[in-house]
């Protein structure tokens, strides 16, 4: 009997690969560019699976274009790519890959708080530049991060992991979520749940760990950012789209804050041309989840929730499979 046919929309990991290999017909997209819509339409139409990026829309269109699809595994723990109604709709399981990645992801939002707050990329780059005269008492002064006030925006696995870090910074703990997190998870991380506006106007730190959703697009506007300290910096390693890019650069321009660190941009892989020329916003390509440990195990995940599919298995990791009334 012919293997299932799966197609991966990266060339992924060895340990992944080997997953995938061991139980399917695998096609993988090589080339170094991303894979061009048709051709990933062209592609998915003869495959029973799909493993594929944050950056694929998994979408009507693609499951009309693959009538034999069971599964979308994203590579990925933000689904916003997947269209999860037209996927049941369709029978498909969508799958993504929680829990692996948010320690690293934690450690990137606290690497991106200390680089803006402390002007790390303005020394390197004067540095490099040639130029830098030696030590003296006025340069690149930035902001402390330790005994400040840290606000957290998404009390989830992720945003837990930025406030677990902060202890040792010896900083005041504020976070807002939709759901309140249990007593003891506030007493253990020393975190303090406020409404937004409390939020905003109080701490030194932004930072942002929601997932994007309707009520999560863009809830960073001009007026939460003019609610800011003129001293306080923001931090995004969530989804672009959770902010207002165009009124962050005039934020900062009007020195309503101090700063701003990126990971995620509203239309990646373009960036907002006023944010690029700043001197006090740190922009990095979405790499918080990006150690290598970490990306192995995400794809290692998305490998093994196809596998368990064609065993006849729930996939640990799907996102429908209620709807689906998968056992
Ligand atoms: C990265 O942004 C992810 O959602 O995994």
């Amino acid at each position: 009997m012919s293997k299932p046919k799966v197609l991966a929309t990266r060339p992924l990991f060895p340990s992944a690969r080997k997953l995938l290999e061991s139980e399917f017909e695998v096609e993988y997209w090589t080339s170094p560019d991303r894979i061009p819509r048709a051709e990933l339409l062209n592609r998915v139409a003869d495959k029973d699976a799909l493993v594929c990026l944050l950056t694929e829309r998994v979408d009507s269109e693609l499951l009309a274009a693959a009538p034999k699809l069971r599964i979308a595994a994203s590579v990925s723990v933000g689904h916003d790519n997947i269209d999860l109604e037209a996927c049941t709709q369709r029978n498909v399981v969508a799958t993504h890959t929680p829990g692996v990645l948010d320690d690293t992801t934690a450690d990137f939002a606290w690497a991106l708080l200390m680089a803006v707050a402390r002007r790390v990329l303005e020394g390197d780059a004067w540095i490099r530049a040639g130029g830098w005269p030696g030590w003296d008492l006025d340069q690149l002064c930035g902001g402390d991060a330790w005994g400040k006030t840290l606000g957290i925006i998404g009390f989830g696995r992720i945003g837990r992991g930025v406030a677990r870090r902060a202890y040792g910074f010896n900083m005041r703990v504020l976070y807002n979520d939709a759901v309140r997190a249990p007593v003891n998870v506030e007493e253990q991380l020393r975190a303090e749940h406020v409404d937004r506006d409390k939020l905003l106007r109080d701490s030194d730190f932004v930072t942002l760990h929601v997932p994007l959703l309707p009520d999560t697009q863009h809830l960073i506007t001009k007026d939460n950012l003019a609610k800011m300290k003129p001293t306080a910096y923001l931090i995004n390693t969530s989804r672009g789209q959770v902010v207002d890019e165009a009124a962050l650069a005039e934020a900062l321009e009007q020195r309503k804050i101090a700063g701003a660190a990126l990971d995620v941009y509203e239309n990646e892989p373009a960036v907002h041309p006023a944010l690029v020329s700043r001197k006090d916003v740190v922009l990095t390509p979405h790499i918080a989840s990006a150690s290598i440990d970490t990306r192995t195990k995400m794809a290692v995940m998305a490998a093994n929730n196809v596998v368990a599919l064609f065993q006849g298995k729930r996939p640990p990791n799907a996102l429908n499979a209620d709807a689906l009334g998968l056992k």
